[in-house]
């Protein structure tokens, strides 16, 4: 898969996604990575590559020439015009849906604002989704690219060593992981659930799905509304909350 960032600042990526996975990912070309600098491409004299905004207020504004010749100088020679992402506060709050919706995609130019932004033709020319990591605003949108790449790069087979490795975490089937444990068996007088230790698959298993059950009741009772349940499931979670004295108001 391919990633094309078009910033102010590749510099920023460098460290981040340089090393560990994704830098194993991109050694082994599972993953390109390629970060265009949108100031290599200005016209003006200096080299500059935002201006005030029309409208007033404070602040500046990247300008559109520098970001769509960026843009152009990756796709302009694609047979078909690539997925072409705006990282904005304004856009789909980011999920593991979202991601696996990008992980199918062959190629992914993404543009990361800073300032105040970036004007709007621009966008509209270019831009085919608006993505935010959050209801809060950053100062640029690299910080925001890099989640994001790096969330579907996972995603991406061959990234991780197995597939259970991405299956079995935190929402990727509506449920947060189960808690889990490594050496040493006791730590400061905290002990392993001792069922891990029974050898017991189907137990084990069992024993994992109910502790998902329960930490997404306990951390995103949210999630339980959507969450693909069992009967055996929602069995166990109504035993669960009426042992605690609350009501159940998830899968009744
Ligand atoms: C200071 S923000 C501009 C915010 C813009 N004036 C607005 O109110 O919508 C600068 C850049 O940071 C990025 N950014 C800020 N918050 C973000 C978020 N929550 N998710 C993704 N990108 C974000 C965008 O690329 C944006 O162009």
């Amino acid at each position: 898969m391919r990633f094309d960032v078009l910033t102010l600042f590749p510099g920023m990526f460098s460290a981040v996604m340089g090393d560990s996975i994704i830098g194993r990912a991109r050694d082994r070309g599972i993953l390109e990575m390629n970060f265009i600098d949108i100031r290599e491409f200005s016209l003006d004299k200096h080299r500059k590559t935002d201006d005030y905004p029309y409208s007033g207020g404070g602040g500046m504004l990247m300008t559109p020439q520098p970001i769509y010749d960026a843009y152009m100088s990756v796709a302009a020679d694609l047979p078909k015009k690539p997925l072409t992402v705006y990282m904005s506060p304004q856009g789909r709050v980011f999920n593991e849906e979202i991601a696996k919706e990008l992980a199918g995609q062959e190629q992914i130019v993404l543009l990361c604002g800073h300032y105040e932004g970036v004007d709007q033709r621009v966008l509209d020319e270019i831009v085919d989704m608006e993505i935010s990591i959050g209801d809060f605003v950053l100062t640029g949108g690299e910080i925001a690219a890099m989640a994001v790449m790096d969330a579907v790069s996972r995603l991406v087979p061959g990234v991780l060593p197995f597939e259970e490795a991405y299956k079995n975490e935190s929402h990727y089937s509506g449920l947060l992981e189960y808690p889990q444990y490594t050496r040493p068996p006791e730590f400061r007088g905290r002990k392993i659930p001792e069922i891990l230790l029974s050898g017991h698959h189907a137990n084990i298993e069992r024993w994992k799905r109910e502790q998902a059950l329960i930490n997404t009741y306990e951390k995103r009772p949210d999630m339980l509304k959507t969450a693909p349940l069992t009967e055996e499931d929602k069995a166990f979670l109504e035993k669960y909350i009426k042992s605690k004295g609350e009501s159940n108001q998830i899968c009744e």
